[in-house]
């Protein structure tokens, strides 16, 4: 497909019209940003990064049966995807206790949960992407009840096969946010990206932070870490 005007663009992404209607080009940035855009910075390799990390986790979901926005990874920066309206929520999932609800519940982060938690937030910038219900969600049009239902069905079937990819490379999948969109034909699919943008992922033996956390609360070493993260995800996917 030929790359052609911008259709949007976010803090980490730009996203190109193509001479297909349904097919899209994703072109990732060196731009991070973190708490709801109040802290911006941008760090070597991120986008080049972020984009083979993602396209790692998609082929490996793909090869499971997720059905994904994915098509292929066209150079370092960018991806072909398939045109989706993306559905205003944010799908977070817990396996471990960290960042906003250790903060809401008052809870000490690296306790392991018991359960799985489900999060629901509405992805809208201007008021911070509130933590949200169901209720909610239905309330504002955003899903019906039953797309909800095959919404956590699909996030809860990644989170088991994220586990187990993470825990051959040797790390914690604390947790995650993905987001999901329809596509012409009105099928739910698994969009934008995964990646240490968008997980927390602790290494196993030493618990060091291989993640966004790391940019987030000044760690240091950033690109080294989500260097590690590839590295690791390529030779876990040959085992
Ligand atoms: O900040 P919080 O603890 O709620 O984040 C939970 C998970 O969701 C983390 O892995 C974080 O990186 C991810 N997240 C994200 N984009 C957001 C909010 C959270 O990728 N807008």
């Amino acid at each position: 497909s030929q790359k052609k005007e911008m259709l949007y663009e976010g803090k980490a992404k730009q996203v190109f019209a193509t001479d297909k209607p349904d097919e899209v080009v994703v072109r990732y940035k060196d731009d991070a940003t973190a708490f709801n855009a109040q802290k911006r910075g941008q760090f070597d390799r991120k986008g080049e990064l972020n984009n083979a990390i993602s396209t790692l986790i998609f082929g490996y979901l793909i090869e499971n049966g997720i059905p994904t926005h994915f098509i292929s990874k066209l150079d370092d920066r960018e991806q072909l995807v398939k045109k989706v309206d993306i559905i205003p929520l944010e799908m977070v999932v817990r396996n471990y206790v960290a960042g906003s609800m250790a903060q809401r519940l008052g809870v000490e982060e690296g306790l392991k949960s018991p359960v799985t938690i489900f999060d629901l937030c509405y992805k809208k910038d201007e008021l911070g992407d509130p933590l949200i219900n169901d209720h909610h969600a239905v309330f504002l049009g955003a899903a019906t009840y039953e797309e909800l239902n095959e919404m956590y069905a699909l996030t809860d079937k990644i989170n088991q096969l994220l586990i187990a990819l993470f825990d051959k490379a040797n790390v914690i999948l604390v947790d995650f946010k993905i987001e999901l969109g329809k596509t012409s034909d009105g099928k739910i699919v698994l969009a934008d990206e995964i990646s240490p943008d968008t997980c927390r992922l602790w290494d196993k033996d030493t618990m060091k932070k291989l993640d966004k956390d790391r940019f987030r609360r000044d760690l240091g070493e950033i690109t080294e870490a989500y260097v590690e993260i590839y590295n690791r995800l390529q030779i876990a996917l040959e085992k």
